[in-house]
């Protein structure tokens, strides 16, 4: 079993999908280990996506991320990193294959419904950076 990390994003929470995101990511067989709604602030949005911070979109992108509540997900399966990526769909949803999360909910590249860590060592600098590991090992 292995555990990974994932954000049900603002645009997708405002709309209304994350009750559907949810039942997608259980049907693909992932157990919700962790969950909380919270909104955002800058700092943790923009140390979340540090890693990006040279980049054009890193100031758009934490402001779209800060712009209201999201879902924080503890998600557990087997090979679930890569699983999750695949679940998702390719990050701009133009280029998302039918039937993933992207291409059936996210708007654009950047407002792209849904997070999921990319590598099992950055799944695990995500999670805890979200949860403790009381939360993370209690269920
Ligand atoms: P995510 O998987 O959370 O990782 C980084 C995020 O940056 C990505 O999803 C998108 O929301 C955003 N992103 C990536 N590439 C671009 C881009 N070219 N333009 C705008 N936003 C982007």
């Amino acid at each position: 079993m292995q555990k990974t990390f994932s954000i049900i994003k603002p645009d997708a929470v405002a709309s209304g999908r994350a009750g559907q995101i949810l039942a997608h990511l259980e049907g693909a067989g992932f157990r919700i280990v962790a969950m909380r709604m919270t909104r955002l602030s800058q700092s943790v949005a923009g140390g979340f996506y540090a890693v990006h911070k040279e980049r054009p979109f890193y100031n758009s992108l934490v402001t779209f991320m800060m712009e209201g509540p999201v879902v924080l997900l503890a998600l557990e399966r087997e090979d679930a990193v890569k699983t999750l990526r695949e679940v998702m769909g390719a990050t701009n949803p133009a280029n998302a294959a039918d039937g993933t999360i992207r291409k059936l909910f996210a708007e654009s590249i950047e407002r792209n419904a849904i997070h999921g860590s990319d590598a099992p060592e950055t799944a695990a600098q995500e999670l805890a950076y979200f949860f403790t590991s009381v939360e993370l090992n209690q269920l």
